[in-house]
């Protein structure tokens, strides 16, 4: 807890220094402080800001990481992004879960993808839609042959991961913070109304999107697996998107400062933003034992509609 609290503070000092750019970037008004994704690619093949490289045009999607949020997907996105043969997209959009987006139509949608080569495939992400209820009808209706990358996590330390970025924004807006137990706990019992319970129920999410979509055009990535060793599980990406293999051990290396993985491509290194591996706050084992015996039928139905097991706890 108390490094937990150290790294609160040091991260409102940090926010105190920050470019004005950057905070403005962080807190624009538009965007939940949920939605809000500060990392970005960096190697250029998703700057929607600069000139069109002769050869390249913006084509809607190949395939879109529709989530979950806080499982990995910048990590996943970022990752992919290594292959010559990904353009990567720079801004999330809610482009089908955001009723103002989805009227301006598919050519708008499309000239917000980047620039990309024929030979190139275009990705982009939003987390929030694997919880969106209009998603999948709408993705469907633009593309139903497209492919979908889910990228999951344990689902409890994914309730504590969506905690800590709600957390921290709203420190650095100078709301007031309430620790996990009183979220998750009301009047003794859990509190399944709570937001962040609610996205870790991977089954009720799955049914509405297989509702729409075959199992078969959605690859799931294992986000613990990810972060333990992130080339087998992009090595199975790169097969199920028909790429030619590209990815290999050297674009990685262990930082440990961060104490994650970062990347290594075309001679520069990088980590994700340092919004990604937060310190996660120690919840009281009781607390902690109520949610996860809560998830463990969700993760049963889970398993069964996807004919595949994870090893959440
Ligand atoms: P925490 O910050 O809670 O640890 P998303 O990009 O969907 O918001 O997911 C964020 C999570 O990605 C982080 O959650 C972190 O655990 C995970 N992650 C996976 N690989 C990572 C990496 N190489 N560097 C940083 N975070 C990584």
């Amino acid at each position: 807890m108390a490094f937990f609290l150290a790294s609160a503070f040091l991260l409102v000092l940090q926010t105190y220094a920050a470019p004005p750019e950057f905070v403005k970037a962080g807190f624009g008004i538009t965007l939940d402080p949920m939605d809000f994704d500060p990392g970005r690619p960096v190697n250029g093949s998703g700057d929607v800001a600069s000139s069109p490289p002769p050869g390249t045009s913006k084509r809607a999607p190949h395939s879109i990481i529709i989530g979950v949020r806080k499982g990995g997907t910048r990590a996943l996105l970022e990752m992919l992004d290594i292959h010559p043969e990904v353009a990567a997209a720079a801004t999330e959009v809610h482009f089908f879960d955001w009723d103002e987006n989805y009227a301006k139509g598919f050519e708008w949608y499309r000239e917000l993808m980047p620039y990309s080569y024929p030979h190139q495939i275009t990705v982009e992400k939003t987390p929030g839609y694997f919880t969106s209820a209009l998603a999948p009808e709408r993705i469907c209706a633009m593309n139903s042959s497209i492919k979908l990358l889910l990228i999951l996590r344990d689902p409890a330390e994914r309730v504590i991961s969506d905690y800590t970025q709600v957390y921290f924004n709203r420190l650095e807006n100078h709301k007031p913070v309430q620790a996990i137990e009183n979220l998750l706990v009301r009047n003794g019992a859990l509190n399944i109304r709570y937001k962040a319970i609610q996205r870790s129920l991977y089954d009720v999410h799955m049914r509405n999107w297989l509702r729409h979509f075959p199992l078969e055009q959605i690859h799931i990535v294992d986000g613990d697996a990810l972060i333990r060793d992130p080339l087998p599980e992009l090595q199975r990406v790169e097969r199920f998107l028909n790429l030619p293999p590209r990815i290999v051990s050297s674009n990685f290396y262990f930082n440990q400062t961060k104490g994650f993985y970062c990347i290594r491509s075309d001679g520069r290194e990088r980590c994700l933003h340092e919004s990604k591996g937060r310190p996660h706050p120690a919840v009281n084992s009781t607390v902690l034992q109520q949610l996860r015996s809560y998830l463990q039928e969700h993760n049963r139905t889970f398993f069964r509609l996807v004919k595949r097991t994870f090893d959440w706890q």
